[in-house]
């Protein structure tokens, strides 16, 4: 079968992984387009590595099928393995090995002679901010640079599609950005990326298309726009002046809002309300018609808290957070284990 030179990066349909009891990943469906970063949201055990180590033929599906530009996994599986490369908890690199001598020694086992080896190392080493850490062995490196070797590594060779299993978490905030950088230009050099996380937020800043997974099920797929537009058309984020007040605020602006939920946040002043899209039903992905019904309502629903004479200091609406979408999709928010109470 050729390669269909515009076809998606990664087909799968109903793809299956059982242990034991365990329906790990449970008939997953993606199609993923070429040249783009795709997130695949899920909490702790959803199936992600699951999935990502199916498609990356390190794990057998036991049903459905999935093709890697065209390939399948298990019959073509040697097709497949020269066109992707992974990361995760798999990094290859060793620690009492300096950066360079890692990259230099894995450049060679892949095939480059010395000099080339070397010189690709340098370059990666400069691109992912470790020139100055070049000559220091790996088990001396931050969890941030560790991270960005472990990618180093794992484009080489410049992959066609590169799995990052969870690349930024326990990395502390300025890292992440670091590692989400390095994503932006090894996208831009035309590698596809499948990025798993269990950070929203994470997705937000990279993926253009995003599959939330939870118990090894696709429950919902669409650009950012469109998932967050399944959850309504907005959020109001108030703060009042008075926290003795919030009870009343809250029958207020359900009242207000025509039945929304209204969420109390940590804060005592502080409370967020998800906004429908003016007709009851639920927002149409792409239909953007909600937007200034949800301006207007949330106009109305701040005068009649000054009517009340409840001080609001703070006050915005925008579009719901990727964590009230997996929170409006499973009742619970992302990261949560199943059996746990959301805190
Ligand atoms: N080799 C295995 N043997 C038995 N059960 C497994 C195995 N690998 C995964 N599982 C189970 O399959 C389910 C999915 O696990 P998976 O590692 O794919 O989740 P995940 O989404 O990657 O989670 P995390 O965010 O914690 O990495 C879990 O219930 C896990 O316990
Ligand atoms: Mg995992």
């Amino acid at each position: 079968m050729t390669n269909d030179p515009s076809g998606p990066a990664i087909e799968t349909s109903g793809l299956v992984k059982v242990f034991g009891e365990t329906r790990a990943v449970d008939g997953v469906d993606l199609v993923v387009p070429r040249g783009t970063v795709y997130g695949v949201l899920g909490p702790n055990g959803a199936g992600k590595t699951t999935t990502v180590k199916m498609l990356a033929t390190l794990l057998r599906p036991d049903g459905g099928e999935a093709r890697i530009f065209g390939k399948d996994v298990v019959h073509d599986a040697n097709d497949v393995r020269s066109l992707v490369s992974l990361t995760g908890q798999y990094a290859s690199v060793d620690e009492d090995l300096t950066g360079t001598e890692n990259l230099v020694l894995l450049g060679r086992l892949l095939g480059h002679r010395p000099a080339a080896a070397r010189v690709r190392a340098a370059q990666l080493l400069e691109a992912f901010g470790l020139a100055d850490a070049a000559a220091k062995q790996v088990k001396n490196y931050s969890g941030g640079m560790r991270r960005r070797i472990d990618i180093a590594a794992s484009i080489l060779n410049t992959p066609d599609l590169l799995f990052l299993d969870e690349p930024t978490t326990g990395l502390d905030p300025r890292s992440r950005n670091q590692v989400w950088d390095i994503v932006r230009v090894v996208v831009a050099q035309g590698t596809t990326v499948l990025l798993t996380t269990q950070y929203l937020d994470e997705a937000d800043q990279l993926a253009s298309r995003i599959a939330v997974i939870d118990h090894g099920k696709v429950i919902a797929e669409g650009t950012k726009g469109e998932l967050k537009a399944s959850v309504g058309a907005g959020s109001v984020h108030l703060r009042l002046r008075d926290a003795a007040q919030r009870a009343e605020a809250v029958a207020l602006l359900e009242t207000a809002l025509a039945g929304a939920q209204v969420q109390l946040e940590p804060d005592p002043v502080a409370l967020t309300a998800r906004v429908g899209d003016g007709d009851g039903g639920t927002a149409h992905a792409g239909g953007h018609g909600g937007g200034r019904g949800a301006a207007a309502q949330a106009a109305a629903a701040l005068a009649e808290l000054a009517r009340a004479d409840i001080t609001v200091d703070n006050f915005s609406l925008g579009q719901p957070s990727l964590d009230e979408v997996f929170l409006a999709l499973t009742d619970r928010p992302a990261g949560a284990e199943t059996q746990e109470a959301a805190a």
